[in-house]
């Protein structure tokens, strides 16, 4: 459930029609619904609301714009992050310290000095080396970093190749087979307390079943641990719950996904994390792109040239992601088109033999689901500048990011002297 919807003909962002957001802050613009991401954050925490006391760590990477973040925070979430970049930004959101965990396979020096002088809540670390040199910083600094282990389950998670994460042969977590052997050793080092173990197996996930299958997995090490001897507390089960990017993909609902969780994990005696992000994100944000022209195909269908392209949205390019595509006034009729960007590459393409509402030039359209990875994973590709993002909150709204000029960016740009 969204708050994007037709409204006397025009699409609306709760109650502000997209085509003033475009008239005054100009396209392509990411516009997000406070409402669905609040109604999102407050679906996914009833879900788990059978488990007791859990920790909710929004996935910052999935949409780190500081509105959002504020957003997740006014809803007791804490933060899920992957950098310094990304522990900065939740702590400007108002985050605290202690409810952000940080993950990620090559966390820096630099990046693990920080995280200890924030006296974050918690490092999943991803191998022995890091977990001996934060132990090591830690120890030099007088403190004790609160820390977790992430496996690998080598499950696989039936999502895209470039999102799946829990496989052998990718690069995060430790292998089960020797989790025990790493977690003896760090569990022993003065500046650590590995109190946990942490998994995440991928994005977008449509089935709960590689999931329940890690989740079994990282059940079965925890006694093994405690038959160690260790003191376990404390499990990190990540992300990766999908959400409906087309119609026909209909992906487990929060509830199902939280009664799977208490099963299987009942009895475990532990305190559980979780860091979602698209399923909190996706829905809530909507890319608004204008058309600049239609030009007549080859052999195929017309091309609709729209001004978004892959470096505003990504998601198409890299990994053949479907959006829905809309138009914001719908004539009623429909069209099969390619639906292009403006970037000279034949990979700036949306969608290909998409059948949609009809649409002419200078027309607005919207890619839905663009909430979750739009953004963030921008660039500047084609000397473009970096797109805007606006906030709606019923028939208020706000640009929550300026467009970047590429002029900003080029002035950041140096010709040396001797070339001159
Ligand atoms: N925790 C960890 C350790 C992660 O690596 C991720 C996502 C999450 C949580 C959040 O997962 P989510 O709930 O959002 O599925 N750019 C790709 C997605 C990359 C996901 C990376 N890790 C895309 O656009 O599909």
């Amino acid at each position: 459930m969204d708050h994007f919807a037709l409204r006397g003909g025009v699409m609306h962002a709760e109650d502000v029609p997209l085509p003033v957001i475009a008239q005054e802050v100009g396209t392509p613009v990411y516009v997000y619904s406070r409402a669905t991401l609040e109604r999102h954050a407050r679906v996914f925490r009833d879900a788990l609301a059978p488990l007791g006391d859990v920790h909710l760590a929004f996935a910052v990477k999935s949409n780190p714009n500081l509105a959002v973040l504020k957003v997740m925070q006014r809803e007791g979430y804490g933060a899920d992050v992957v950098s310094g970049g990304e522990l900065m930004r939740a702590l400007a959101a108002g985050m605290a310290p202690a409810d952000i965990v940080f993950s990620g396979v090559g966390k820096t020096r630099a990046e693990l000095l920080l995280g200890l002088e924030k006296r974050i809540g918690q490092f999943n670390i991803e191998s022995r080396e890091e977990g001996r040199e934060l132990a090591e910083l830690a120890a030099e600094m007088g403190v004790e970093a609160q820390a977790t282990l992430r496996i690998n389950p080598d499950v696989d998670a039936g999502t895209h190749e470039k999102i799946s994460t829990g496989r052998a042969e990718n690069k995060f977590g430790i292998p089960l087979v020797h989790a025990r052997e790493a977690f003896a050793e760090l569990a022993g080092l003065e500046g650590l307390n590995l109190r946990g173990v942490a998994v995440h197996i991928g994005s977008q996930l449509l089935d709960l079943s590689p999931l329940e299958a890690a989740f079994e997995k990282v059940g079965a090490l925890v006694a093994n641990l405690r038959e160690a001897g260790h003191n376990v507390t404390h499990v990190d089960l990540g992300g990766g719950l999908g959400v409906p990017y087309k119609a026909g993909e209909n992906p487990p609902s929060p509830a199902e996904y939280g009664a799977m969780v208490a099963r299987v994990t009942k009895g475990w005696g532990v305190h559980l994390t979780f860091e979602p992000g698209r399923v909190i994100a996706g829905n809530a944000g909507v890319l608004l792109t204008r058309v600049v022209r239609v030009k007549r195909g080859g052999n195929g269908p017309p091309f609709v040239i729209v001004d978004a392209a892959m470096n505003d949205l990504a998601r198409p390019a890299l990994y053949g992601a479907w959006h829905d595509f809309e138009a914001v006034e719908p004539s009623g009729e429909r069209m099969t088109a390619n639906i292009v960007g403006p970037i000279c590459e034949t990979g700036d393409t949306f969608a290909r033999d998409r059948e949609c509402d009809a649409l002419q030039s200078g027309e607005l359209a919207v890619f839905r689901t663009a909430g979750a990875y739009g953004a963030t994973m921008a660039s500047s590709y084609n000397s473009r500048g970096f797109v805007a993002e606006v906030m709606v909150d019923g028939s208020q709204w706000a640009v929550v990011a300026d467009r970047i000029a590429p002029e900003t960016i080029s002035d950041a740009e140096r010709v040396p002297e001797w070339l001159e």
